[in-house]
């Protein structure tokens, strides 16, 4: 939520900073800015809307220097303005910071502010921390830049919230700063250029040697070099990492939108979230990451998932995929509510934090909830050294890549295939039999050509989109494992196209939601070739007698559903715990065509952001 990038360098920082601004626009997209130290002062340019905006004003009234922050917003404190529009200044007007995050006592302050003469041009909690750090350093004796990483760290002391910062002034040139809690910040080490942002894809452009920004630490860049030091003052250590993709994986391609780009990568992503996780000699999957000795996996007594959105949706499959193979019981749970509920759990009980982009605020404070009530917490996550990643005791990464159309979709496969993985783990570790793990083995598998079948589908689901396009409300149903499924499209339908989408599993219907259907209203039915198929083909005729057009996705060689359902889309045939990661293939093309036809922004949904970093 929000994005920061800051540049110091040789180079001209503007160009540096929008690039990687570009890069962070799936963070928030209300309005953005730059600033930058021009040799004279701070120049700044801000405007509300999108990058391309400030793009075109800072081409119309160009800005120069070496040093520079900047920032796209997601509005939590103060409307969309051009005068909430970060970067904010100090009270001289020499100090310009950028910052993600919440400081939840800005009133106090900025009151506290207000008495010593302080006057405020916004309404945000960032104009207040500016402030508060201006006059640490307005005490200081000497401007250098020690005193200023000394002033911050007053200032910090006073706040409390969460923030990811980026910060210049004018009397420290060519100096960047930045400080973490809460939100990220990631540092990259480039040759005579540092740089720092909410996230590494900002600057794969410059480098991929990076530094993840631990909470309460504090870095001061310079073209040459960096200092790390923690909030009481201390030198911290730090690990240089390599981020594993490039540039080109993070643009679009030859793709009209990055949605499109990910839902067509997803038979390699299926395939990266098993790779060299097989074992065939033991039948079973090897997660190393898990940190876990197998008399340890034996012994959970119980499981609980949780996570937000699409991440939660994964994980009611994996609740129903770790009791079908494992014989665990396994609660799923909002990460929104489980951080809030006390839920009496034995004490061998695994948490499974599970986050795209690891730093969703509710499923941080889900799992260091759990932790604190003793239980061993695992973070499923995509984002390399995230914060779930980092304070988890152990996890399994997705391997997806970079995910930058605001709606979650090749995660979601690779959540799934991760939790079938994990799944097929305990259950070899209790009752399943050789011959059952190796059949298993042989469906994972197969699952990336039957995924690049699948997409094969594109065009036809195009056409289905067109048809249904001007639909105000939309249904979905399934049930037992393609229940969250159910969820899911309707998920991305609403978040994409903004139809009223709903889900239900397909029983439901007489209880109430059958009230719903006419003749303008479609329902799709995730109808595989399961267990439950001829229930739902049941479900389907009591929306066909009541005139409701129906769009199945069913099984390749079934002949059932073209007679009942208006529309059909055929997905390849799996065991009924892999068919989630194909029948919500469909559903994924299924939401973009249909907000390409309305003229949607399909990768920048209004109102979200991709991370989630505030409650
Ligand atoms: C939907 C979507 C969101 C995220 C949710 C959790 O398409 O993207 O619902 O799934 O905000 O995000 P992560 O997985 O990053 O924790």
């Amino acid at each position: 939520m929000c994005g920061i990038v800051g540049y110091v360098g040789r180079a001209e920082a503007p160009r540096a900073l929008l690039q990687g601004l570009r890069r962070l626009e799936y963070r928030g997209y209300d309005s953005a800015g730059i600033a930058t130290l021009n040799g004279a002062g701070i120049a700044v340019r801000k405007s509300v809307g999108r990058i391309a905006d400030l793009e075109r004003l800072v081409a119309e009234k160009p800005i120069h220097g070496h040093t520079g922050i900047c920032h796209t917003r997601w509005a939590t404190h103060g409307a969309v303005t051009q005068e909430n529009a970060h970067p904010h200044f100090d009270q001289s007007g020499r100090l310009a910071i950028v910052h993600n995050g919440v400081i939840e006592n800005y009133l106090d302050l900025r009151a506290a502010l207000e008495e010593e003469g302080h006057v405020f041009r916004s309404q945000t909690d960032t104009e207040v921390l500016a402030h508060l750090v201006g006059r640490e350093f307005d005490r200081q004796p000497a401007h250098t830049k020690g005193a200023l990483v000394e002033a911050l760290r007053t200032a910090l002391g006073q706040v409390i919230g969460t923030y990811g910062i980026a910060m210049i002034h004018q009397d420290v040139p060519g100096v960047l700063i930045g400080a973490r809690r809460g939100s990220p910040l990631v540092l990259g080490i480039g040759k005579g250029e540092n740089l720092l942002a909410s996230d590494a894809a900002a600057m794969v452009s410059h480098t991929r040697d990076v530094v993840y920004l631990k909470d309460y630490e504090l870095a001061a860049l310079d073209a040459d070099g960096f200092q790390i030091t923690t909030l009481q003052g201390d030198g911290a250590g730090y690990e240089i990492s390599q981020v594993e993709y490039t540039e080109k994986d993070v643009s679009k391609g030859d793709y009209p939108h990055y949605m499109l780009k990910e839902i067509f990568e997803q038979s390699g992503t299926v395939r990266d979230a098993m790779r060299g996780r097989l074992v065939l000699d033991e039948a079973t999957a090897k997660l190393g990451g898990l940190e876990m000795s197998n008399a340890e996996l034996r012994d959970v007594e119980r499981v609980v998932i949780t996570g937000c959105g699409t991440a939660l949706h994964a994980g009611m499959v994996g609740e129903y995929m770790i009791e079908t193979l494992a014989h665990i019981p396994v609660e799923c749970e909002f990460a929104s509510e489980l951080r809030y509920r006390n839920l009496p759990l034995p004490k061998d009980t695994l948490v499974f934090a599970i986050s795209q982009s690891g730093e969703t605020a509710d499923t941080l404070a889900a799992l260091r909830e759990s932790q604190r009530k003793g239980h061993r917490t695992l973070g499923i996550c995509n984002n390399v050294g995230s914060t779930i990643a980092r304070e988890s005791d152990g996890g399994v990464y997705m391997h997806a890549g970079p995910e930058i159309g605001v709606a979650a979709t090749k995660s979601f496969t690779s959540q799934l295939v991760v939790q079938a993985l994990i799944a097929l783990l305990l259950g070899r570790l209790t009752h399943l039999s050789h011959s059952e793990g190796l059949n298993i083995i042989r469906e994972l598998d197969k699952l990336p050509d039957k995924v690049a079948k699948a997409l094969e589908l594109n065009d036809e689901i195009a056409r289905i989109a067109r048809k249904y396009a001007q639909a105000k409300v939309m249904l979905f149903m399934g049930r037992q494992f393609n229940y969250p499924i159910a969820l899911e499209g309707a998920l991305k339908v609403k978040e994409t196209s903004y139809i009223a989408a709903s889900a239900h599993p397909s029983a439901e219907l007489k209880h109430g939601v059958i009230a719903l259907i006419d003749e303008a209203t479609p329902s799709v039915f995730i109808a595989p070739r399961d267990a439950v198929f001829e229930k739902n083909l049941s479900n389907i005729e009591e929306v066909k007698a009541r005139k409701g057009p129906v769009i199945a996705i069913g099984t390749e060689g079934d002949d059932h559903l073209g007679h009942v359902a208006d529309d059909v889309i055929l997905v390849p045939e799996a065991p009924d715990f892999l068919t989630p990661i194909l029948t919500v293939l469909p559903l994924q093309l299924l939401a973009y065509h249909i907000a390409v036809e309305l003229g949607r922004d399909v990768d920048k949904p209004r109102n979200l952001a991709k991370s989630v970093t505030v409650e």
